[in-house]
């Protein structure tokens, strides 16, 4: 079924307060709710209570005013149960039987491996109990965790502990009461036996805040880098936004088994391993701010998202889409600004942009939908991030904080709509941001195409903008966006134009399908820099020269247009080079081109972290979304060759660059420490590329003497991907051994082997499914083998046989009754069959064909498919 926006209704009963009990048993748990319930005094009429619970939940009893109701005035239809009539107010205790160890969707309370947890968003709480499983009722929640002291000595649930104590035959029990109301999908328990980090924290106006990070005991040194994250983002967010956390405790719990990064419940954040647990030894540098980053962004829930959340889950990106921009926003804050813009918009206009323009593609909020988690995506994610990036960008930064303050304290303990954001930052700003609206109601990703006229006589510089969007799926028209781009005018000798503003920087504002904006004093014909910062997520278009790309990449002072500059330069020659390799004409790269990477890497050590972007070339996954048709083999060869000549063009430079950027001292986790490593494992990177046995020892030297893994790791994907088989091999091998038992880093070996680009990938992974550090059930190790198959090792994955569609189709066949979430998100690669040549397309259809016809599918895969088909 599907459910659409423009259907939503307020609930009819609302929840005063549920005290939940759960007894944790051996083969089962059974689970006690006590609701107090009233009819909301808005729909006097109601008599009809409807509870959601999934198809598969157990009802064991169910009292309303202490007595079993008639069988008559109880229905269960799909997935509600319902009561009726009811009285204006009651009570109504509910007992239901659950079993975690099969639970293997891992929603709503499930084991992972000997601990109890839960993930209760978007509608896991139905699989516990009935219950108005919606974001707009909110309750004030008990929990009551009985179970083995034993095996279970730790009890944790939402809030603060208020009792506990022993019973008979080794058990125990906990009560944790939470004061702030909220919806059902922030609900969590956990209960285990776990280690803890304690440290505290002491907030603006003075209060104490426990901070406790659980783990097994063995990660109990993964955890200081987490905790930092922790009190810097707690920090952070009461500089920033004024923001003060709000109970006396703050917990975070690392799980094994879990189905995306971390999820925010109140006061008890669960974590998947990989985004918490970081040690030197065992995480990459990537991985190091990755846990930064999600520590922040489910502590910075806690306002945008708890205090406030939303009315339903079309407006998802109102709580994602502004916390991703405040984790965003703390990241640059925390290391180079440039660097972490280059990161975020190469995922948006890589993995979004292509979201945009597949089957899937849907505003940032939502019309409609069959399965809410099919929408956890980039577009409600990264571009709803850009979108309040643009608010922040078109008010300022003063105006956007009074108006981030005005949207907390008008709906502090509400359940609201992106629309009334927006509400809060026109009363601030005194602005009608009607038009601006439409990016949250219009999919797609706008084209901006600039052109401009330079008058000498009038001195007088003009510049048009004509903006378009591309159909998507229910939405073939499109009206224009208001959006800001940010510009700057070069001189001929790469100083900046001072402009009207003062400043050499202007935000123009974007309102019409084709607009003209005029520069006057500008005395010379200047070089516009378009789009700075990225200040809108659209895909711009200005017909430059080479030489001005080059002239841009080498003065322009906004970090991200440098960087884009190169990757514009690099485009344009990866396109040329694709033409030539399907006309199966010889390749060659120009000399300006390599002397530009000369000039590059001759000024590497200025900004190494900034250079390691500079010096890397587009992705796969960029040429690809920027491809008429993908041609993924094309694609892979062109790229590799463009690696690998200029390698050799320029060894000396890479190994000079490689030598200056040793490490003298142990490993340190300091921004200038991440870039150095960035930039010499690009170097090696490049050196690797030309099989030469000298470059191997350097590498084999770096992966055994490395004390670090950012350091250890590059060395093997460097040596594992390279033409020395045997080395490979043996360096695989070495590193099983040496880390076999730690499971992260046995994830990172998954996919080393899993994205090698070399024939016969299909095969190898084929046999790591066998491998016992493989596990069917666990998400990290499908995300690392398959996933990272199917999506990052494109050549393999497309093969002309087939081959790699039939392993995938078989695959989410498999997992869809297994893990419906996991098995949707995997159909990705599959829904893009329309960007390839005739051939793939019949290929990747007959698939999602084959999947489709075998029936009884998850809602989850359904939805994927069938949108995929039409
Ligand atoms: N709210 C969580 C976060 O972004 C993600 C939860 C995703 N859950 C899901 N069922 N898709 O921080
Ligand atoms: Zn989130």
């Amino acid at each position: 079924p599907v459910i659409y926006l423009k259907d939503y209704t307020a609930p009819k009963f609302q929840i005063d307060s549920i005290a939940l009990r759960f007894d944790l048993e051996a083969e089962s748990t059974r689970v006690t709710s006590l609701l107090k319930v009233r009819r909301h005094p808005d729909f006097p009429e109601a008599t009809q209570l409807q509870l959601d619970g999934h198809e598969s939940l157990e009802l064991v009893g169910l009292r309303l005013n202490g007595q079993v109701p008639d069988s008559s005035l109880v229905r269960r239809q799909g997935e509600q149960l319902l009561l009726d009539p009811v009285p204006e107010v009651f009570d109504l205790e509910i007992e239901t039987r659950l079993y975690p160890a099969e639970n293997t969707a891992l929603e709503g309370l499930y084991l992972s491996d000997d601990m109890y947890c839960t993930q209760c968003e978007a509608e896991g709480f139905r699989r516990i109990t009935f219950y108005p499983d919606r974001p707009d009722v909110m309750s004030v929640f008990s929990t009551t965790l009985v179970a083995d002291k034993a095996r279970f000595p730790i009890l944790l649930s939402n809030g603060n502990p208020v009792e506990q104590g022993d019973l008979d035959g080794g058990r125990h029990w906990v009560t944790w009461q939470d004061p702030f109301p909220k919806p059902a999908y922030l609900f969590a328990l956990v209960a285990g036996d776990l280690s803890c980090l304690e440290d505290h924290f002491i907030t603006a106006s003075g209060r104490r805040v426990a901070l406790q990070i659980y783990a097994e005991r063995k990660d109990l040194e993964k955890l200081e880098h987490a905790m930092t994250a922790l009190k810097n983002a707690m920090r952070w967010d009461e500089q920033v936004y004024g923001r003060e956390y709000d109970l006396d405790i703050y917990m975070i719990v690392a799980v094994d088994f879990f189905n995306m990064g971390a999820m925010e419940n109140k006061g008890l954040n669960i974590f998947n391993t990989a985004c918490v647990l970081a040690h030197p030894r065992t995480t990459t540098d990537a991985g190091f701010q990755r846990v930064e980053s999600v520590v922040a962004h489910e502590y910075f829930h806690n306002w945008s998202g708890n205090r406030v959340t939303c009315r339903d889950w079309f407006q998802l990106s109102l709580k994602e889409g502004f916390t991703v921009f405040r984790d965003q926003s703390f990241s640059a804050d925390m290391h180079s600004a440039p660097v972490q813009r280059v990161d975020e918009v190469a995922i948006l206009r890589t993995a979004q942009f292509a979201e945009d323009a597949g089957p899937m593609a849907h505003p940032v909020r939502p019309a409609s939908f069959i399965e809410i988690s099919n929408f956890y995506t980039l577009t409600v994610y990264e571009k709803g991030a850009a979108v309040v990036r643009m608010l922040h960008t078109l008010l300022g930064a003063e105006t956007f904080r009074k108006g981030t303050d005005l949207y907390f304290d008008r709906h502090d303990g509400q359940a609201v709509t992106t629309d009334d954001f927006v509400k809060a930052m026109e009363d601030v700003s005194g602005r009608d941001l009607t038009q601006f609206k439409r990016w949250y109601s219009q999919a797609g990703t706008p084209r901006l195409e600039v052109t401009d006229e330079y008058d000498a006589v009038a001195q007088r510089y003009l510049l048009t903008v004509r903006q378009s969007c591309p159909p998507t799926p229910e939405q073939s028209e499109k009206v224009p966006f208001h959006l800001p781009l940010s510009v700057g005018l070069l001189r001929a000798d790469g100083q900046p134009f001072i402009l009207a503003t003062g400043q050499t920087t202007q935000l123009l504002e974007v309102t019409q399908a084709e607009q003209t904006f005029c520069f006057d004093g500008i005395d010379e014909q200047p070089l516009p820099s378009l789009l700075r910062d990225f200040s809108a997520p659209v895909k711009l278009s200005y017909a430059y020269t080479q030489q001005q790309l080059r002239f841009l990449l080498q003065h322009d002072e906004d970090g991200f247009n440098r960087w884009d500059a190169g990757q514009q330069l690099s485009m344009r020659l990866v396109q040329q080079l694709i033409e030539s390799f399907q006309r199966g004409e010889a390749l060659a790269l120009p000399k300006d081109y390599i002397d530009t990477w000369k000039a590059l890497l001759q000024n590497a050590s200025e900004d190494p972290a900034m250079s390691a972007l500079l010096l890397t070339l587009p992705s796969e996954a960029y040429i690809s979304e920027n491809a008429a048709v993908i041609d993924p083999v094309a694609i892979h060869h062109v790229r590799q060759f463009m690696r690998k000549t200029l390698a050799e063009a320029l060894e000396s430079s890479w190994l000079r660059v490689y030598q200056q950027h040793d490490g003298e001292q142990a490993y340190s986790p300091e921004a200038a420490e991440i870039a150095r490593r960035s930039l010499r494992n690009t170097c090696l990177g490049y050196l690797m590329a030309l099989d030469s046995p000298a470059h191997l020892a350097l590498a084999q030297q770096q992966f055994e003497t490395s004390d670090n893994m950012t350091d250890q790791f590059a060395a093997l994907v460097s040596v594992a991907h390279s033409g020395f088989r045997d080395s490979a091999d043996d360096i695989l091998t070495e590193f099983l051994n040496q880390w076999q038992h730690e499971s992260l880093v046995m994830n990172q070996w998954l996919m080393v082997q899993s994205t090698d680009p070399r024939p016969g990938a299909l095969s190898r992974v084929k046999q790591l499914l066998e491998h016992p550090v493989y596990d069917s059930r666990n998400p990290n190790k499908i995300r690392a083998v398959i996933a990272a198959f199917c999506q990052q090792n494109a050549v393999n994955f497309h093969a002309e046989d087939a081959s790699g569609y039939r392993f995938l189709a078989d695959h989410i066949l498999l997992l869809d009754k297994q893990n419906p979430q996991i098995a949707a998100r995997l159909l990705t690669p599959l829904t893009r069959w329309r960007r390839y040549a005739p051939a793939r397309q019949a290929q990747m259809q007959a698939q999602l064909q084959r999947i489709i016809d075998t029936g009884n599918l998850s809602g989850d895969v359904y939805e994927v498919v069938s949108k995929s088909l039409k």
